[in-house]
């Protein structure tokens, strides 16, 4: 290793062991502690995923444990973390490795990587702080304190950027891969911070930074412009009869699947519309009352839902609806937070 990488390493290092936070999978990691919070963390802010890491930890310790639950059990441990789909490859991962691996997980890339829900970032997290790896896990904030080390303008969406970052990290880590890492994550998140708010006076990697020393932090990383999203009216109906209320599971595949929602529909007609569609549903009713607009964005779309609290009559005849009290649908049923507008007027 030249001298150049390991004043880098080691400036970088000194600084994660004074400013590193501290959290609930770093303190005494395990593989399977490192795989979970890091599947947690690819849509979730680390601030709000300690509790539901602590949570899950405790509803399932170890692989094995994962591997028996219900699945609806872990979609509940889940439930307002978003992306479901996330959970459930954990779950099919997990079997897959009782069944194959005497419940632990592989030590390297490639074979991590053929997991379900294990991609180039997370195998790369794993083998780093699980195994002690020399591998770069590639994330939004070490593309970011690359560009600006660099003066890299490749558009950070590009893949050449995730491999001109690997190859730039790779060079200069040397003895502690899983920390090299999370010091990354960490000073991009609390130093090396996005829209032009660089903290450098605290970046133990000024003298390092291209960017800094040309006083042009504020220009990397160059990103593509988000694409708009498409949108989506939704009309959503809380049946309601004798204290309970109508929920249906989704189906299993797709946007939000095998979760339960509120019965809803496409579309952003008016109340006589919604009136139209529950009659036509056989669903007859004492009243219906607009409970408001709310919106929920999806990486690729986005729900304008108006909602109705509907009073029926009668219970339907047929269809897919089940009917649960407010109690059994807090404890038993994932309701994804897209629908958590209407979820709280119960
Ligand atoms: N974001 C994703 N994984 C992380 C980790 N291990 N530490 C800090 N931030 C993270």
């Amino acid at each position: 290793m030249c001298g150049m990488a390991n004043a880098f390493e080691k400036k970088l290092l000194a600084w994660y062991d004074e400013n590193r936070r501290i959290l609930p999978w770093r303190e005494n990691p395990t593989p399977y502690g490192t795989w979970l919070s890091e599947i947690m963390l690819q849509q979730t802010r680390v601030e709000a995923g300690k509790a539901y890491y602590l949570r899950f930890m405790e509803a399932l310790p170890t692989i094995e444990d994962l591997a028996k639950a219900d699945e609806d059990l872990c979609l509940k441990l889940w439930e307002g973390l978003g992306y479901y789909s996330r959970v459930r490859n954990l779950h099919k991962a997990a079997k897959i490795l009782v069944e194959e691996c005497d419940g632990e997980l592989p030590h390297d890339v490639k074979e991590l990587t053929k997991l379900p829900g294990i991609g180039e970032y997370t195998a790369s997290a794993i083998a780093s702080m699980a195994f002690g790896k020399k591998e770069v896990a590639v994330d939004g904030n070490l593309l970011r304190v690359y560009s600006r080390l660099e003066e890299d303008a490749t558009n950070i969406k590009d893949p050449k950027a995730k491999e001109k970052c690997r190859a730039f990290f790779l060079k200069k880590m040397d003895e502690r891969p899983g920390d090299f890492n999370q010091a990354l994550m960490d000073l991009g998140e609390l130093v090396c911070l996005p829209n032009g708010a660089p903290k450098c006076d605290a970046c133990p990697l000024a003298s390092f930074c291209k960017a800094h020393q040309a006083k042009k932090e504020q220009d990397y990383p160059v990103v593509e412009k988000a694409k708009t999203k498409k949108e989506e009216g939704r009309i959503v109906f809380l049946l309601q009869y004798q204290g309970k209320i109508a929920i249906r599971k989704r189906p299993d595949s797709g946007l939000l699947a095998s979760l339960y929602e509120f019965p809803n529909a496409l579309g952003d007609k008016e109340e006589s519309w919604a009136t139209n569609y529950l009659k036509e549903k056989g669903l007859s009713f004492l009243s219906l009352v607009p409970l408001g607009e709310a919106k929920h964005v999806f990486s690729h779309l986005v729900w304008k839902m108006k909602g109705y609290r509907v009073m029926l009559d009668a219970l339907p005849k047929e269809g897919d609806l089940l009917f649960v009290t407010k109690e059994e649908l807090l404890e038993r049923y994932s309701i994804p937070s897209a629908f958590s507008y209407y979820l709280k007027s119960l």
